[in-house]
């Protein structure tokens, strides 16, 4: 039975005697190739479902190890700045492991089903009137005056826990991809997914992915090379104007052959209808910067046809209900409870 990535990884994790063994069973999530788009951009494309862990984004796997530690280290209270994925983390291991949790929000800016987690799961919810980066410098200084513990990907115990998804895919194929396309915010998830390809090759000799991940359009520092004082963009999960890895994000990039591109709401919202439509995989809007990465760089020529490329499609669909309404402008058709009238209508549908 598979008991989470705790358990799974421990020879690989800085996971002790004396590390409580926290779990929701997260990580071993799928890794599906997409039939469709494989053939009409002429390469092997599959995705890596990180929306199949618990709270339903690829979070889980940096927190379980993040909650793990400051729970060994005595610590009762952690803290964390979000766009709305980190806080359903926190806020459900946090409850698991009977621990306080304070998130700090943008407010108005977070998919209705990340908010809906966060108040579940019991965190106390802060919402101010500014953006991820101002949130996140206010639970830096916070976490350095009071007792509590900063759980955003600066916390090292983060990146530890994500690379596990790294092992994973060399597992899943056998050696890595020739392409690993991945969404850019903070930039935590590359840092830590290169970080588990090259242990994973040491350890295994699983070879080395160029790295290619995409920021959205309009919140694009890294690829400006500026940090962006007011992001924007309908992927609020990647709505962040000065990432706290940048510099690692960076390195991935150019140590492995890749680059760190953008991609702009309208690519990002093709690949989030195509995905669904042709492919039955709903991820959510920011997810789907790393399919139109994918399709930017195929129709460019920068990934070559015929290579094996993983898409990590960071989020579940299902967190941000509004947007796939918005983006789909379709509404059920409403008929009365009478058999004759809806099967006229259904009939009248196929013979159009
Ligand atoms: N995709 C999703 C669905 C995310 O929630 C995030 C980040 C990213 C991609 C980008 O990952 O920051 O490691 O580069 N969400 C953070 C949060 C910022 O607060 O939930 P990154």
């Amino acid at each position: 039975m598979w008991r989470g990535l705790l358990h799974h990884y421990r020879d690989y994790l800085p996971v002790t005697d004396k590390t409580p063994m926290l779990s929701l069973h997260e990580g071993n999530t799928p890794l599906i190739p997409l039939v469709h788009l494989s053939e009409k951009l002429g390469v092997e494309l599959y995705v890596k479902t990180e929306g199949a862990n618990p709270t339903g984004s690829f979070k889980d796997r940096g927190m379980v190890m993040a909650v793990a530690k400051a729970k060994e280290e005595g610590s009762d209270t952690i803290i964390c700045a979000s766009t709305g994925n980190t806080s359903a983390a926190a806020a459900a291991y946090a409850a698991r492991a009977n621990m306080r949790c304070i998130i700090i929000i943008p407010d108005g800016k977070i998919a209705l089903g990340k908010l809906a987690q966060a108040v579940m799961y019991g965190a106390e919810i802060v919402a101010i009137q500014g953006n991820f980066d101002h949130a996140l410098k206010m639970v830096r200084r916070l976490s350095e005056m009071a007792p509590v513990t900063l759980v955003n990907s600066v916390n090292p115990y983060r990146i530890e826990g994500q690379k596990t998804a790294a092992f994973e895919i060399c597992e899943q194929l056998g050696e890595a991809p020739d392409v690993l396309a991945i969404p850019v915010g903070n930039a935590g998830n590359i840092t830590a997914y290169w970080k588990g390809f090259k242990q994973f090759h040491e350890k295994h000799g699983t070879k080395l992915p160029q790295m290619r991940g995409f920021e959205a359009e309009g919140a694009a520092a890294i690829v400006r090379n500026e940090v962006i004082e007011n992001p924007e963009t309908i992927a609020t999960a990647i709505r962040i104007g000065n990432p706290a890895s940048w510099e690692y994000a960076v390195q991935a990039a150019n140590e492995s052959g890749g680059k760190i591109d953008e991609v702009t709401d309208e690519q990002i919202l093709e690949a989030y209808r195509l995905l669904a439509r042709e492919e039955g995989i709903f991820a959510e809007p920011a997810s789907c910067a790393s399919i139109a990465g994918v399709m930017k760089q195929v129709a460019s020529g920068e990934i070559k046809k015929g290579s094996r490329i993983v898409a990590v499609l960071t989020g579940n669909g299902l967190k941000d209900p509004n947007v796939a309404m918005e983006a789909m402008n379709v509404q059920p058709t409403v008929l009365p409870n009478d058999e004759e009238v809806v099967f006229a209508h259904i009939q009248g549908a196929v013979l159009q």
